[in-house]
């Protein structure tokens, strides 16, 4: 098979910081060994997040500058909506400044006290909006996805007999349920259309309304058209406009699969609880015709979701990610199977064995990755989730992961084959590495702000 390029040419450039090892230790040890608290500047490959990083196209740019900042009824909101609107169908598009912040409205107009919220997987700004209106965010993800060996093509399915017995069990307490496609915080892993149909069954024959975080809709219908039988005919287009007609509403960052260095929306259909969105969206986000964007960043998305069901984009960003976790396996770095979506997550406790959860293995294995050469990953595991019991024992996450996400267009193969070489050395000195302890934790959301130094004493 032929090699699969990037299927663009590159008009602007960045250059890419190259530091030496010495400047990079410094670096390190200055930033308190978190990774958060590094200058942009001081790295090479930033596979931190793929959220608001892409690369965006002539055309994008070319939007912006003809979008019309008009404060109400606007131009491009009105171009904004009916791209949206013919990609989803639903009937009420609402723009936000981003995924967040469509969630907190969804939260607000929706989410009562005590409510009960299903989903696969909730990322953790959706499971933080929910919380924070003193509601419960369950997650009930298949059980394949808590092993991160097995193979099993759609672990961001949920789990239908659970969602049919909770639906049943706790009707009352639940808004409406939820699935994230793809499942970021299960490893970018995609929902099969047959899981997602079955699941706007349930929750539509319970009388619940179905809302998709659709942050990554492309790349999970590309992994259906990959993955499901029958569906390798049908254009990725259709099957994603399939997967939004299933549903009542969504929560979208356009800092994803919109293409988009920011921006957001929120859409349902029903038109009563939608005029609530938009009365609480003019309190803090801005004019419905705008809603916390420029105008240009609505233009931008506009261009970027139809960009994104281009074949040829899919093909190439879902090859990378292979590639990449691929490459990581041949050097013997253990990668959640398969490859997701947007990013790939390496394996961290079963890299680094000697280094136990309090030790914090994921985040000492992305520091390695940045000493060595200049690779910025972002823990998933202890750091992110550990917690105290209340008799002060530490509760360790459920997975050590550390996350190599690709900012969409980015990078080229040979980055990524330079980011394969700087893996495989880490790899090859997996014994000498240590682990870190926590010198600060803030009271929450602790990954981005906690400190750490190299544990004195050798892990046993
Ligand atoms: N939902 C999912 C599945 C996400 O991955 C994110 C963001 C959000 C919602 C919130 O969107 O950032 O625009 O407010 N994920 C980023 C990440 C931050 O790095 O995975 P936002």
């Amino acid at each position: 098979m032929p090699v699969i390029i990037e299927p663009f040419r590159i008009k602007v450039v960045e250059p890419i910081a190259l530091l030496t090892l010495a400047e990079r230790r410094q670096r390190l040890q200055a930033a308190n060994y978190n990774l958060f608290a590094l200058p942009a500047e001081a790295v090479t490959f930033d596979l931190l997040t793929d959220s608001g990083t892409t690369a965006m196209s002539a055309a994008q740019w070319g939007a912006m500058m003809v979008a019309d900042e008009s404060y109400a009824g606007s131009r491009s909101f009105h171009r904004f909506e009916e791209v949206v609107r013919e990609l989803t169908g639903f009937r009420h598009i609402i723009p936000t400044h981003q995924g967040r912040a469509a969630e907190r409205i969804l939260a607000q107009v929706m989410v009562p006290k005590g409510a009960l919220v299903p989903n696969n997987s909730h990322f953790d700004t959706t499971r933080a909006n929910i919380e924070y209106a003193g509601a419960e965010a369950l997650d009930l993800v298949v059980e394949e996805a808590s092993d991160p060996a097995s193979p099993f093509p759609f672990k961001g399915n949920i789990d239908l007999p659970r969602l049919e017995e909770v639906c049943r069990r706790e009707r009352d307490r639940i808004p409406f349920g939820m699935m994230t496609i793809t499942n970021n915080t299960g490893g970018g892993q995609p929902a099969a259309l047959e899981n997602l149909r079955a699941c706007s069954e349930i929750l539509h024959r319970h009388g619940l309304p179905f809302i998709l975080d659709a942050c990554r809709f492309a790349e999970n219908a590309y992994l259906i058209k990959l993955r499901e039988p029958g569906q390798q005919d049908r254009q990725v287009a259709e099957i994603a406009r399939e997967v939004f007609r299933l549903a009542d509403g969504c929560t979208f960052s356009g800092k994803k699969d919109g293409l988009g260095n920011m921006g957001g929306l929120l859409a349902f259909n029903d038109a009563a609880v939608a005029e609530k969105a938009r009365h609480l969206l003019i309190l803090t986000e801005g004019f419905p015709t705008y809603g916390g964007c420029a105008a240009r960043d609505l233009e931008a998305l506009a261009v970027g979701l139809e960009e994104v069901l281009d074949e040829h984009y899919l093909e190439y960003r879902l090859a990378s990610v292979r590639y990449l976790a691929e490459g990581l396996n041949a050097v013997g770095i253990p990668t959640v199977q398969p490859p997701g979506g947007h990013a790939v997550f390496i394996d961290a406790r079963t890299l680094l064995p000697h280094i136990p959860s309090q030790q914090h293995p994921g985040q000492a294995l992305a520091c390695e990755l940045y000493l060595e050469g200049g690779i910025r990953s972002c823990e998933i595991g202890s750091v992110m989730f550990g917690r105290r019991a209340q008799d002060g024992s530490f509760l360790p996450a459920r997975l050590e992961l550390v996350r190599l996400a690709l900012p969409r267009r980015v990078y080229t193969q040979s980055h990524v084959d330079r980011i394969l070489e700087i893996a495989a050395a880490v790899a090859a000195r997996a014994g000498e590495i240590r682990g870190l302890e926590m010198t600060y934790a803030p009271p929450f959301l602790p990954h981005f702000t906690a400190r750490f130094r190299p544990h004195t004493a050798r892990a046993a």
